[in-house]
């Protein structure tokens, strides 16, 4: 596992996924009842952008800085206030720190709200608990992420959402994000699900969500950003998520979000949003 989070953090990958999370847990936080956050692949939780590993990839540079810095049409800067009050809100002690998605969750939750970070890296493991381990409401475990998923689902709280963001620097994760979707579904149907992929080897894309849709679950959404228009295979030219179950709201609130952030992601302004239905409600 070499695979450290620190050179990525804030990137333009981030700032897509943790706008989508924000706007689940805005959702979620609207009823009383306590939600779950299962992170199965949660990283250090908070990363510096003047650290050694940022500066060297300036990849933050080219995400969350540039969306901080920009005009945002209203619509969009609405639906990005939670989670980029939350950047903010990190940096109010004058560092350039960034959230990653476990000290996102925490930021926009309630005392009520149970939060359980699989890290299978000792290093990072450490960190995330010096970071984020003293809240009661947190559990983390050094579990291996896919497992979380059959292990701990569904939560008591029957309500929530399962993150899931592995690394990719292994051969088969996509398959295997695959058979643990179906899995986890089959324990908590209701569950919302975001699972991050990375747009690199277009075929491989294209399998993953034949796969997914071959699954049936109900409400399967598609969500996609491209950043670059020339594709090589080693680098990331765009960035999907997958939701199963997501809230009523998030395929109109991420169209908005995503069509005013592509332009400012992508290295030559002409970066292109898609959300779509792989299934629909049925
Ligand atoms: C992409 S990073 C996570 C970023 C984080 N979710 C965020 O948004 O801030 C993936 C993390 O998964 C960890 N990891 C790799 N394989 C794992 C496994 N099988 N189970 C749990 N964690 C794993 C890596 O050490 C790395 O910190």
């Amino acid at each position: 596992m070499n695979y450290r989070h620190a050179f990525h953090a804030g990137n333009a990958a981030d700032v897509m996924k943790h706008a989508a999370l924000a706007r689940v847990l805005a959702y979620l936080g609207k009823k009383d009842a306590p939600y779950r956050v299962l992170d199965t692949h949660a990283g250090a939780g908070i990363y510096d952008l003047d650290g050694a590993s940022a500066q060297r990839t300036l990849e933050a540079d080219g995400g969350i800085e540039k969306v901080l810095a920009a005009p945002l049409p209203p619509a969009a800067a609405e639906l990005l206030a939670p989670y980029l009050d939350a950047v903010r809100a990190l940096r109010a002690g004058g560092r350039r720190l960034y959230p990653g998605s476990p000290a996102l969750a925490l930021a926009l939750s309630r005392p009520q709200d149970r939060f359980l970070f699989c890290e299978l890296h000792k290093e990072e493991r450490a960190k995330l608990e010096k970071r984020v381990g003293d809240d009661p409401r947190v559990k983390i475990l050094a579990q291996d992420g896919w497992q979380a998923l059959s292990a701990h689902l569904p939560p008591r709280e029957r309500r929530g959402v399962v993150l899931v963001d592995p690394p990719f620097e292994e051969p088969g994760e996509f398959p295997r994000m695959v058979a643990g979707l179906e899995a986890a579904h089959l324990r908590f149907a209701t569950g919302i699900f975001m699972l991050w992929y990375p747009i690199k080897d277009l075929r491989a894309v294209d399998a993953f969500r034949r796969d997914v849709a071959r699954l049936r679950l109900p409400k399967t959404l598609r969500v996609e950003l491209d950043f670059a228009t020339v594709r090589t295979l080693d680098a990331l030219s765009g960035s999907g998520l997958i939701i199963i179950n997501p809230p009523f709201t998030l395929a109109e609130e991420l169209r908005t979000l995503l069509n005013a952030l592509a332009p400012l992601l992508s290295r030559d302004g002409k970066g292109r949003a898609r959300v779509s239905w792989l299934t629909a409600e049925g």
